[in-house]
């Protein structure tokens, strides 16, 4: 059978299945579901009925965010990032659900909590500099001074002579297999061009969002589900005090190299700028959900085998 009578088969097989249950039973609420478009920022899915991130988060609010980006003497990514970068990014995820989900402070906090890993993952301020290190996201689009080549074996995305894939973008992707996931996804040979992450920001932010909102491994949580309440913890995830809320975020974006071990310090650092966003914000750090950190948290994807005593 050719392509298209396949094709055609598969066309009225969709037509009949479509037809049988209007038949017999109402329609479920699945099935009535609106679906809306709000333009070119967010169509065709049941979250573009709900406001778009432009009328929730202008101009104004990510540059009180992130005020010190373009710093003459410190910044080390000038007039790269920018409101707009991140409006066009957001467009692919809005209709996915990235803040777009739930009522407006379920989106403001969904986008404080976003934009406080990029925040803590780029920052380039201590608390020796002007505002402390909340004041300085956004410093960066790469790693300056790469510790090693970041290149591993893989069969499916093995590293090209010559490219490095050291840490790039707005939440930094690290690694061949990565680039090659992510470039996959987003539809970009970034196995043969990481750079592109540093000098295109819409891409850098997409990356990231992209990270945000795609599970590590299938039939896992990604970050965006655990934080907007759409994930249920199995007995499993209770056990290993895995619970919704802006802790478990961290718990997938970076396992074991910050949750489980207690109240260190790059875990505090990362809970900060989500305060300070939501204060900044105007949503307030008392809005900032339960179940904040991962200090007692077991990863959901260990770095390392662990062994019975
Ligand atoms: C849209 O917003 C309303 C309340 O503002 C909320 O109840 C609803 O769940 C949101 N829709 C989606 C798809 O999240
Ligand atoms: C940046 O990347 C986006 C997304 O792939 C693409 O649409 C856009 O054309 C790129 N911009 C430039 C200047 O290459
Ligand atoms: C729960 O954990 C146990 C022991 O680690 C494991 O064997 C089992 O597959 C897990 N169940 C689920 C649903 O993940
Ligand atoms: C992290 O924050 C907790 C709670 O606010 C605090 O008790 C702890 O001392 C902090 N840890 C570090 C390393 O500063």
């Amino acid at each position: 059978m050719g392509m298209r009578s396949l094709a055609a088969v598969a066309l009225l097989a969709l037509l009949v299945l479509a037809a049988v249950p209007t038949e017999g039973r109402s329609l479920t609420s699945k099935e009535k579901e609106k679906i809306c478009d709000a333009g070119w920022e967010c169509s065709g899915s049941k979250y573009c009925c709900n406001e778009t991130i432009s009328k929730l988060f202008q101009v104004y609010q990510f540059e009180q965010l992130f005020p010190k980006r373009n710093d003459d003497l410190l910044a080390h990514a000038q007039q790269f990032w920018d409101y707009h970068s991140f409006i066009t990014a957001s467009s692919v995820f809005q209709p996915l659900g990235f803040a777009t989900t739930g009522a407006k402070q379920m989106q403001m906090m969904e986008l404080a909590a976003f934009l406080a890993h990029v925040g803590a993952k780029t920052t380039c301020g201590d608390m020796e500099v002007d505002g402390g290190p909340w004041a300085w996201g956004l410093c960066y689009n790469h790693e300056m001074s790469p510790s090693q080549s970041y290149c591993a074996d893989d069969f499916k995305y093995p590293c090209v002579d010559g490219v490095q894939y050291y840490g790039r973008g707005a939440i930094p992707v690290y690694w061949n297999y990565n680039y090659g996931r992510i470039g996959d996804a987003l539809k970009v040979d970034l196995l043969h061009h990481p750079e592109y992450l540093e000098r295109n920001a819409t891409l850098a932010f997409m990356a990231a969002m992209w990270q945000w909102m795609t599970p590590v491994k299938k039939k896992q949580p990604s970050a965006h589900d655990v934080f907007v309440g759409s994930w249920k913890p199995t007995k499993n995830d209770t056990e290993a005090y895995r619970l919704p809320g802006f802790g478990a975020t961290m718990n997938i974006m970076y396992g074991d190299l910050i949750c489980g071990k207690g109240y260190i310090e790059s875990m505090n650092n990362t809970i900060s700028f989500y305060q300070h966003y939501l204060d900044l914000m105007g949503v307030g750090r008392e809005h900032s959900g339960d179940n904040l950190d991962c200090a007692k948290q077991k990863a959901f994807n260990p770095s390392a085998p662990e062994y019975d005593a």
